[in-house]
Order: structure tokens, then sequence, then C-alpha cells
């Protein structure tokens, strides 16, 4: 096989040549790299840093538990020396590629060639990060199996055909949720995600918070620290798991019942945990990354919709709903709904779409006071 040697951010990684497509024949070979997922590991980075900065990072443990090429884990350990490392893969030729990688890098570390479900019985962790082809839910059970009591995680799903309710059936099937293709569903499918988290956690006892959630190009990445306590776990349940209501105008709320048109279960709390964002935005410069203009640029989105826990509208779907002629500009409908006293931004789940805690009518008034057409 040939390989080659490529850089991301502060670590060198040796992949075999094919293995550097996330589609088509190289994206289930050993040591497989997805240059696409250098984003989610920047943030993952981030996320790390103010976990031990918060909870200090004395015996930290953590486990890169897919580790594929071994890219996440050796730049956990590379930033972070400080903490022991463990990556696993139940390919050994996934194994051994790691262990040249590690070797490039002068990087010490723990390298296991287990099936995860396994290794998650046998030891704990304070921080697992799961990056599976496809759907983690054959690996959310030994997830929480494998967590300290108190813990934390990074969990990547990419069927988001399913999760975004293109796949009506096996969105139900696979999580337990109904959603289906509408303007929320991107952020539905997340909502759905995290509820199944919460679910899975529940069984072991553990209440889970999401400190940042998002859908990036083929993927969705949830960011949650775990705590063993059932009594936080019920109170968690009873607050946050919830509904999105259909009305006939075509608003829409979250709400802890299911009636009328809606999708659910999901999770109805917040999704972007502002004090890790103001962490990641004051440490920007402070770790090495690899696409810090993208960082930039969503960490002022995530921030700006991260102040308002609502569904966004699809203006141009509104437009034509209340007979709005031409559809303004989205910047504008944001800035009248701020002058009118309410919170308003977009959202980095669709261009097209806005967050508001404004009603319905006050969002169709902004949209027809900013129409080319009036
Ligand atoms: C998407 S790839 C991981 C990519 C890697 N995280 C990276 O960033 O380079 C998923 C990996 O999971 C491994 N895998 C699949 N099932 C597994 C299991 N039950 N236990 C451990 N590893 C498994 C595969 O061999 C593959 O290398």
């Amino acid at each position: 096989m040939e390989y080659e040697i490529i850089t991301e951010a502060n670590l060198s990684l040796k992949i075999p040549k094919i293995a550097k497509t996330f589609r088509g024949p190289g994206s289930k070979l050993p040591g497989f790299y997805n240059p696409e997922m250098a984003f989610s590991r920047d943030v993952a980075i981030f996320f790390l840093g103010y976990i031990l900065n918060k909870w200090g990072s004395s015996g930290f443990k953590l486990l890169d538990a897919l580790a594929g090429s071994g890219s996440r884990g050796l730049r956990y350990k590379k930033t972070f020396p400080e903490t022991e490392v463990h990556l696993n893969d139940i390919s050994s030729k996934a194994v051994e590629i790691i262990k040249e990688n590690a070797k490039l890098n002068k990087l010490e570390v723990i390298v296991h060639n287990k099936d995860f479900n396994i290794l998650a019985s046998e030891k704990k962790f304070d921080y697992i990060d799961l990056d599976p082809y496809g759907s983690p839910v054959h690996f959310t059970d030994a997830l929480f199996r494998g967590l300290k009591a108190r813990g934390f995680a990074a969990i990547t799903a990419t069927d988001t055909a399913a999760l975004f309710g293109t796949y009506k059936r096996v969105v139900l099937r696979r999580y337990g949720s109904i959603n289906f293709r509408n303007m929320f569903s991107k952020e539905a499918g997340v909502r759905i995600l995290i509820h199944f988290l919460l679910r899975e956690a529940g069984k072991w006892d553990y209440a889970v918070f999401p400190h940042l959630a998002y859908a990036n190009s083929h993927h969705v990445r949830v960011h949650i620290s775990a705590i063993r306590s059932a009594t936080k776990a019920d109170e968690i349940i009873k607050k946050y798991v919830g509904y999105v209501i259909f009305h006939e105008d075509g608003s829409m709320e979250f709400s802890r019942k299911a009636y009328g048109t809606y999708l659910g279960p999901l999770w109805i709390g917040p999704i972007f945990d502002l004090e890790f964002l103001d962490f990641m935005k004051k440490h920007l410069r402070s770790y090495p990354t690899h696409t810090i203009r993208k960082l930039e640029k969503m960490l002022e989105i995530w921030h700006n919709e991260g102040k308002i826990n609502a569904p966004y509208y699809n203006i141009h779907e509104l437009a034509k709903m209340y007979n709005i002629k031409q559809t303004p500009k989205i910047n504008k409908i944001v800035d009248t709904l701020r002058d009118m006293g309410y919170e308003a931004s977009r959202t980095h789940f669709d261009p097209l779409c806005i967050k508001t805690n404004a009603p319905i009518k006050d969002i169709i008034y902004a949209s027809r006071e900013n129409s080319p057409c009036i």
C-alpha cells in the first residue's frame, strides 16, 4: 500500500494514500483519515482544554475509542501532554498505523486492539471520543459503561439522512424519535441524538448535559458532560425532554407535551453552553488548530444563536406562506427584530433560516418591512 505524510495542526500523520477520502473505496480502509473532519478535531481540542481548565487534569485518562489513523487521540496527547491518552481500534492494521503515527510524533500513548464494547467493560475513562462510521448507536451503551462517575464525551454521527428525517423509519427505529423533512429538521436531528444519549445514559443512572452540538457538512457532533446521579438524571429528563409542535400559522414551539403535528421526543434545552463558547473565543490562539478561519466564523454565529433556545424559520418558506412577493435579506430581518427588542440571529444549521424569540406575527412584520416589494 502507498502511504503519504500529511500535517494537521501540530500533528504529522502517515496514512494510506487512498484512505484520505470520506466517500468511495478509501472510506473504510484501516487508518481511515478524513480531512473534512479537521474542524471537528479542532473544536474537540477546545472542549478538552475547557474540561481540563475547569475540572483539573490530575490523573486524567482519555480514550479515542474508534481511533482509525489516530488523528484525534494523538492531537489530544500532543496538545495536552499531561493527560494519559489511550487509542483503540478493532482493526489490527489500523493499530499498526496508530503506533507508527505515535512514533512519528514522539508521543507516548497506550494503544489497544479491541472491540470498544469490550474495552469499555474493562477500563474507565474521564473522557471518551466516539467517532464511528455512520451512527453511534452501536457504541453508546458502552460509552456510559466506560465513563467514570463524572465524565465527558464527544460523539460523531454521520447518518444524517436518518437523523435529519429523510429516512423517517430509520430515525424512529434507531433513535426512537419522529423526524421528517421540514425547515427545522437539521437541528431537530441533533436534538434527537442528544435525547437518545440522555436515554442511554439514564440506563446507567447518568445525567447528561450538552456543551456544544452542531451539524457540519455530512456529520453531527455532540459534546457532553455526564454525572452519575439518578436524581439529576430524572431532573434533566423532566425539564428538557419534549417535542416540537407545528402550528397552522407556520410557527413552531418547544413543548413538554406532544399534541397536534409534532416531532420528537427530543432535547429542548440549550445546545450551546455560552461559558464554553467564551472559553473557546478567549483561547482561540492558545492551541494549534487547522481551521482557524472557520472556527472564528462558526464561533460568532454559535454565540449569537446560542442566546436563543427556539426553533428557526426558513424565510423563503414563510414569505411563500404569507404571500410576501420578494424575500428580504436575512440580515435585515435580524436587525429589525433586534430593533423591536427581540433576540434574533442567523443559524449555522441553515443559511436561509432565522432564529428568534419573536412571535410569528412579528417575524412576518419584519419580513414585510424589509421586502423590496412593499
Ligand atoms: C470513522 S473511523 C475513525 C476515524 C478516526 N477517528 C480519525 O479521526 O482518523 C471508525 C473506526 O472505528 C473502527 N471500529 C469499528 N468498529 C469498532 C469496534 N467495535 N471497536 C473498535 N473499533 C471499531 C474502524 O476500524 C475504524 O477505524
